[in-house]
């Protein structure tokens, strides 16, 4: 069993902005993903009490338990924010996670997210912090480097700092999401550490996931993109670990799993849930000829009934 994913082989959903939401992780677990995570969460917004940023705490009925990410660049803020987040969910709460890893320019010009890479002083200063605050295992995602390859050393700090288990995305700061993630980054952490190392970056299926793990020798891995849209990204990579066959949902079964989106998140959210749903749909139906129209029409629809009956109608028109 790896901790904190209380998994042999752990299949982790990315922590996304704008996506992993109670509704969207709740369908990822429903498919097998071993643990989901929040998006980034403000440790200043937390300290300060701020209601939207208290909000990402909440958890959906049936989620039994989430790891929470949080951001920012000081010790005992992020400390103070950990036993806040940990005093509200309790025994729902897997692990806290350090983001290292933001790219956005926002985030790095407080010194926040991918910044920290520029000083592992601070980021080891965070880590343990942190650890004496929570009761849960405190893991960190971060990148490559910010404009080059330092993450070997930046991991050795994670480790001696205190990290229970960390998540490398291979792209510099620089980078953001262009080029390919690089591999041979992760295999090299991987050779220097000894708490398990999770591999993220361009994972789009069974074999892709299979290959991050035989190339890299990580522990497990996490799903970001390639989970949008594809909830079942989750069985596939499960089946391909465990060498059984697995069949990907047919056009309708697709289409229906979009559906269970969209009556979730109304439920969940109210009107504006579908709001953000929109997001999500286009994605659902990629690669699906004749989508053009479906999509405009399921931009304007109402509610979740609609949804329903713009998707059953447009089953009888459109094919892989
Ligand atoms: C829309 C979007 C939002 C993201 N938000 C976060 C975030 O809140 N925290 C984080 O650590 N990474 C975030 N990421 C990065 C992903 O977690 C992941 O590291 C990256 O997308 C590479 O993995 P992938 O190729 O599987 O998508 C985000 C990525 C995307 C595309």
């Amino acid at each position: 069993m790896i901790e904190p994913y209380a998994s042999e082989q752990p299949v982790l959903l990315a922590p996304m902005a704008g996506y992993t939401d109670v509704v969207f992780r709740a369908l990822c677990t429903s498919f097998g993903c071993d643990l989901t995570y929040t998006e980034m969460v403000s440790a200043k917004g937390l300290t300060f009490g701020n209601e939207k940023t208290v909000d990402y705490l909440s958890l959906g009925e049936e989620e039994l338990f989430v790891g929470v990410q949080l951001f920012g660049h000081e010790p005992d803020r992020m400390a103070d924010a950990a036993k806040t987040v940990s005093d509200r969910l309790g025994p729902r709460l897997r692990c806290i996670d350090l983001n290292m890893g933001c790219p956005a320019q926002k985030i790095v010009s407080n010194g926040d997210g991918s910044a920290l890479m520029k000083t592992p002083a601070l980021a080891g200063a965070i880590v343990e912090a942190v650890k004496k605050a929570s009761p849960v295992p405190v893991t960190v995602k971060f990148r490559k480097g910010w404009d080059g390859d330092t993450c070997v050393p930046f991991a050795k700090v994670l480790e001696e700092s205190g990290a229970n288990a960390i998540c490398l995305h291979p792209r510099t700061r620089v980078q953001q999401y262009e080029g390919k993630a690089d591999r041979a980054a992760i295999g090299a952490v991987k050779a220097a550490v000894r708490i398990p190392v999770i591999g993220n970056g361009d994972i789009t299926g069974g074999e892709s996931a299979v290959s991050m793990i035989r190339e890299t020798g990580c522990d497990g891995v996490m799903i970001g993109r390639g989970a949008l849209g594809r909830p079942w990204i989750f069985a596939e990579v499960k089946a391909a670990f465990s060498g059984t066959p697995y069949t990907e949902p047919d056009v309708s079964e697709r289409l229906a799993i979009a559906l269970r989106h969209a009556e979730r998140i109304e439920a969940v959210k109210g009107p504006h849930g579908l709001v953000e749903l929109r997001k999500h749909l286009p994605r659902y139906l990629h690669g699906i000829r004749g989508a053009a129209a479906l999509r405009t029409r399921l931009n304007g629809a109402k509610n979740a009934a609609e949804i329903r009956e713009f998707l059953l109608d447009s089953l009888k028109n459109i094919t892989i």
